[in-house]
């Protein structure tokens, strides 16, 4: 009996570490987020998939320090009830970093902005992302993909490379070397496809949309009915406005986009546009952030846009604070969207609930 406290003492500590995180309600942009485990959830650049009731998560794997901006782990998954939006299930590695050196994946390569969608012909999930391999810099500018049966994965890496080699833009130009040089140059190998995402139309049909050109262009690549492979159908948009981050939703029958601008990992004014097709022509909006760090984008960037669950014109802005000396401590910012004189903005809030704009 006398030992009744000692042993009350040395299991609280044990009992307080194994408790699982109290239910949230808030979401508090750029704060810590906690996942059931009670650590920062660690899904930067991220995509987002609705499916079984459940909205999945999934982004880069950031480590500690300055190496942390390269796929040391892989792709991170986590998910939450549709209806909530607050609290998130670690759901583990999604895909993984391969351990064989000779791997377009190999431990150690730049794996961005993953985004996964479900394939209704196939059964199967299918997660692209911007690649760079290892040791090069951001010079391989490659898509990546993947594919998986359940959303949380294992998912099975299939290949990568630039898109759509050979085959000229369907708005090129009639004289590209006169016009605009840098258009003939990534013909024969394919267009350069950088931050990315990836959006899925009403009819089915899936878009791939990338910074391509050195930055210098956005395009958008129809995929196949497999959702695993280009079809040769793109367009170049916004020729000289060096757009990335960039997020596609739709929203009375229009495509909106919002993206930013190319600073790097530091913050930039973010940028809007609209279009009455998904191959224009775009129109630009200007900066949908509000307020006093508007020309910051209240220090984030775009990654998507988040239809919320059962209401899907009701918005939310996803977007990420990054800290790219210590690259695991990145922030989210996600704000609702409101709309202005027809136009998407972004005011500043400190905390909000996703219940509340139900
Ligand atoms: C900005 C991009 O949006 C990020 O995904 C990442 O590629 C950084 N640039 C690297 O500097």
């Amino acid at each position: 009996m006398r030992r009744l406290p000692l042993l009350l003492a040395l299991l609280c500590p044990l009992l307080a570490a194994a408790a699982p995180t109290p239910p949230q309600s808030e979401i508090r942009p750029g704060a810590l987020w906690e996942d059931d485990h009670g650590n920062h959830i660690n899904a930067h650049g991220g995509g987002f998939l609705l499916h079984a009731g459940r909205v999945w998560w999934f982004g880069e794997h950031k480590v500690p320090g300055e190496a942390g901006n390269t796929a040391q782990v892989g792709v991170h998954c986590y998910s939450s009830p549709a209806d909530d939006l607050v609290n998130w299930r670690d759901e583990g590695i999604a895909l993984r970093v391969s351990d064989d050196p000779a791997s377009p994946i190999a431990r150690g390569c730049i794996i961005e902005r993953p985004k996964v969608v479900h394939n209704a012909k196939t059964g199967k999930f299918v997660m692209w992302f911007h690649l760079e391999l290892k040791g090069r810099g951001y010079a391989a500018a490659q898509a990546g993909v993947a594919v998986a049966d359940r959303p949380e994965g294992p998912y099975v890496f299939l290949r990568a490379g630039r898109v759509n080699p050979g085959i000229p833009a369907q708005n090129a130009p009639a004289d590209p070397a006169k016009e605009a040089p840098i258009y003939l140059r990534d013909l024969p190998g394919g267009q350069m496809a950088r931050d990315m995402t990836i959006f899925v139309d009403d009819d089915g049909t899936a878009y791939h949309v990338y910074a391509s050109e050195d930055n210098r262009t956005l395009q958008i690549a129809a995929l196949d009915d497999t959702y695993t492979r280009h079809t040769g159908r793109y367009v170049r948009l916004f020729p000289g406005r060096y757009m990335e981050a960039p997020a596609l939703f739709k929203k009375d029958g229009k495509y909106w986009f919002i993206g930013s601008g190319c600073t790097g990992w530091a913050p930039n004014a973010a940028r809007s546009a609209v279009a009455d097709a998904i191959w224009g022509p775009w129109t630009e909006l200007g900066n949908p952030a509000r307020g006093e760090n508007a020309e910051k984008t209240h220090f984030s960037q775009s990654t998507y846009v988040l239809p919320l669950p059962g209401k899907p014109d009701t918005l939310i802005y996803c977007g990420d604070r990054w800290t790219p000396k210590n690259a695991i401590d990145g922030r989210y910012v996600w704000l609702p969207i409101v709309w202005e004189d027809g136009k998407p903005t972004l005011p500043w809030r400190d905390a909000w609930r996703p219940a509340d704009l139900r």
